[in-house]
């Protein structure tokens, strides 16, 4: 199949965008590059062994994306596309809004105009709200506790009543948990702008030597040893995810489908930093300080219905994790050249 990835220079896109060529499928990128360097087009080429067509433009300009729908047909289009930090969709909610969900009108009525039915939609955990039950299941309802969580719920409620409308529609909502590690030759990885707000990049920093000591945001959890539990996916998992999501949709009868990308079970930040000391070779300097106001003690999922019905499974450890992760933040300290 052609497929558009739209923010397919970020993080979870370009190890996407790795897995759908190796798939045999012909990708089209598309990226603002916001939130990504062009530096990453060079290393895909490199791992893909072959040219990569990227459009460099914004998915809110609505003309462009038309013009590109005009130009070339795709049978499916993935949409990693938007902001993503918690904390600063805090600070300017009027830029998380208008940026993510225009960019998915766009690309929405681009696909209805050109007859591109089949959609992949990056969602998020974070659309279980506040003190969710643990394992999270897909039936629970949906809301949010800060601005970048209200557009992906925002965002799934479109997608829903946009295929109500047509009965060509084929919509996955994917919903990570906690997206971490790089790909296995270390040449592309997450690449967090200053410093980072999650746990993983942050350690690895430190291990590296860029940070003096991880700061562990609360140990009075009720949890095995205080610290709070989190469902950390590699994100080579989740690019498989993507692929699984992309096959089903071409079988399913379902206009709209859910599913929770996550391993199943809760890691502590104890945990991970330990790991991630095994991974490095060296003990890490930690402090633990008062918790994170808006985190919560318990976030897994329960992945059985993509286990069921996408046949697919996590299938890497913590260790796997933070080997993979600590050879990506060594080769590149200072993260991608620009
Ligand atoms: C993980 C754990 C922290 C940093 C966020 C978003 C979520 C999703 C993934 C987009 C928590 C602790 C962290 C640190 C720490 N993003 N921690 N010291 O908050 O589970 O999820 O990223 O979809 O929407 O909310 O991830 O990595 O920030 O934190 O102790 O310096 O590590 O308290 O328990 P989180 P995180």
């Amino acid at each position: 199949m052609r497929v558009l990835i739209a923010g397919g220079a970020g993080y979870i896109g370009s190890h996407t965008v790795v897995q759908l060529v190796a798939a045999g499928h012909e990708v089209v990128v598309v990226d603002n590059f916001s939130n990504s360097k062009p530096t990453v087009v060079g290393r895909l080429e490199s791992l893909t062994g072959t040219p990569l067509e990227v459009h460099a433009f914004d998915l809110t300009d609505r003309d462009k994306v038309e013009s590109l729908f005009a130009a070339r047909s795709f049978d499916a289009v993935i949409h990693f596309g938007g902001f993503k930090a918690v904390g600063e969709s805090v600070e300017v909610p009027l830029e998380y809004y208008q940026n993510n969900l225009d960019s998915t009108f766009s690309l929405v009525r681009a696909m209805q105009r050109h007859g591109c039915f089949r959609l992949v939609f990056s969602s998020s955990a974070t659309v279980y709200g506040e003190n969710p039950p643990v394992p999270m299941k897909e039936e629970l309802p949906t809301s949010a506790t800060n601005p970048y969580g209200w557009t992906k719920v925002m965002i799934e409620q479109v997608l829903r009543d946009v295929a109500a409308t047509d009965e060509r529609w084929r919509i996955g909502l994917l919903r990570y948990f906690n997206p971490v590690g790089a790909h296995a030759s270390g040449t592309i990885g997450e690449d967090p702008q200053g410093i980072p707000n999650n746990l993983m990049p942050y350690i690895a920093q430190v291990a590296v030597g860029k940070l003096e000591k991880l700061s562990v945001f609360g140990d009075d959890y009720d949890t095995p040893d205080g610290t709070a539990l989190r469902d950390y996916i590699h994100v080579e998992d989740l690019a498989a995810g993507h692929l699984a999501a992309l096959t089903r949709l071409g079988s399913t009868d379902e206009r709209v489908s859910t599913w929770n990308l996550g391993t199943g079970h809760g890691t502590s930040v104890l945990e991970v930093l330990h790991a991630f000391e095994r991974a490095c070779g060296h003990e890490l300097p930690y402090e633990v300080v008062a918790r994170r106001s808006g985190d919560i003690a318990a976030s897994y999922a329960d992945p059985s219905r993509a286990e069921r019905e996408l046949g697919w499974k996590a299938t890497r450890t913590i260790d796997d994790i933070c080997a993979d992760q600590w050879r990506w933040q060594r080769g590149n300290p200072l993260g991608y050249p620009d």
